[in-house]
């Protein structure tokens, strides 16, 4: 494998790998492409997604400098911080998630990922949007609170989106992906994937970068659930650039090789309209494969359309990156059932 100048830190398997590929043959036909779809939404049950492809390495550091609570923020249905509090009772540790919502004296229903939360028996602080925007300040204050009490805890940035965490998707690139893709006959590829914090995205560019991906016709494109191109340009860069530093002779990514499709987030973050609950269902029905409402039917809405619009856009074959994310369908599923 073509890791070499850089070796893997240290690792917790926490997740199913290799995930499987899999041919979506009927919609492949029907958008006039070649489709798979990389099931990363199988990496567990709930211990699912790409996130967890990240805490196998955060978690490893976590670990070795004896953590033992994990301190994390996101939305009110974050995935990632779902997948945290689960995999920190696997390693046996506590959690606390600060979860942005509008009000929180009327915090969300337990539902979807908040449920799990709960089962996992994290320690829930809800805060405001505008406190959300001091978010790393609020982390180092309850790290300072558990220091306190005697407790060792770890903080992990929104999205386990760092340098550390960008080797759970540099690893899938160079232990799965690229051999994948290498059994297949070549042909202009584009793998596609949903951009939230920017680490699943930095990983997929680093590893594309250290496999010659370039030189093989195979593409890297993130689509953001928000925010905008410009923003992710910059968060993507500056984890890659963090990761250049502390690893030296790792590749470099410039700001021209991150593509971001801007233009699909919609109503909003977390705000789904008809258009893309309606392709979620269309998938399901077609190929019983079930997206996500936040990051996955987004992105894959914008392919459906960009299809629509431009058939070449992706060359000849997509692979689909399903990054999880299952149990944010459960908050919409009155706005979904009303499509039935
Ligand atoms: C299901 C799902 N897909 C995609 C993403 C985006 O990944 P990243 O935050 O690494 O950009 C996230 C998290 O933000 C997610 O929960």
């Amino acid at each position: 494998m073509p890791l070499a100048p850089l070796s893997y830190p240290e690792r917790i398997p926490l997740a199913r790998l290799p995930t499987p590929i899999e041919r979506l043959e009927r919609t492949g036909e029907r958008l006039g492409v070649e489709l798979l779809i990389k099931r990363d939404d199988l990496t567990g049950s709930g211990l699912s997604g790409n996130k967890v492809r990240k805490l196998e390495f955060l978690l490893a550091e976590a670990r070795a400098l004896g953590c033992d609570t994990v301190i994390t923020c996101g939305g009110e249905q974050s995935n990632h911080c779902r997948a945290t509090a689960l995999a920190a009772v696997r390693l046996g540790m506590g959690s606390h998630l600060l979860l942005r919502t509008a009000d929180p004296d009327r915090p969300p229903a337990a539902t979807g990922n908040i449920l799990l939360d709960r089962m996992a028996g994290a320690d829930l602080r809800w805060i405001t949007v505008a406190e959300w925007a001091r978010r790393g300040e609020l982390m180092a204050e309850a790290a300072g609170r558990l220091t306190r009490e005697g407790r060792r805890p770890y903080v992990i940035p929104e999205g386990g989106s760092n340098a550390l965490g960008a080797w759970g998707y540099l690893r899938a690139v160079v232990e799965e992906l690229d051999a994948e893709l290498a059994a297949l006959p070549s042909r202009p590829t584009t793998v596609v994937h949903a951009c939230g914090s920017g680490g699943t995205g930095a990983g997929l560019l680093l590893g594309a970068a250290l496999c010659g991906w370039a030189g093989r016709g195979i593409r890297v494109v993130g689509v953001n659930v928000c925010d905008d191109r410009d923003y992710f340009v910059r968060a993507i860069g500056a984890i890659c650039r963090d990761f250049g530093q502390r690893h030296p002779g790792a590749p470099t990514i410039r700001d021209q090789d991150i593509d971001i499709l801007d233009g699909y987030v919609g109503v909003g973050y977390a705000k789904s309209r008809p258009e893309e609950l309606r392709e979620i269902i269309a998938l399901s029905r077609t190929e019983a494969v079930i997206l996500d409402p936040v990051y996955t039917g987004k992105a894959y809405h914008a392919l459906v359309q960009e299809l629509s619009r431009d058939r070449a856009r992706f060359g000849d074959r997509i692979v689909f990156l399903h990054t999880g994310g299952l149990f944010g369908l459960f908050p919409v599923a009155d706005q979904l059932a009303a499509l039935f």
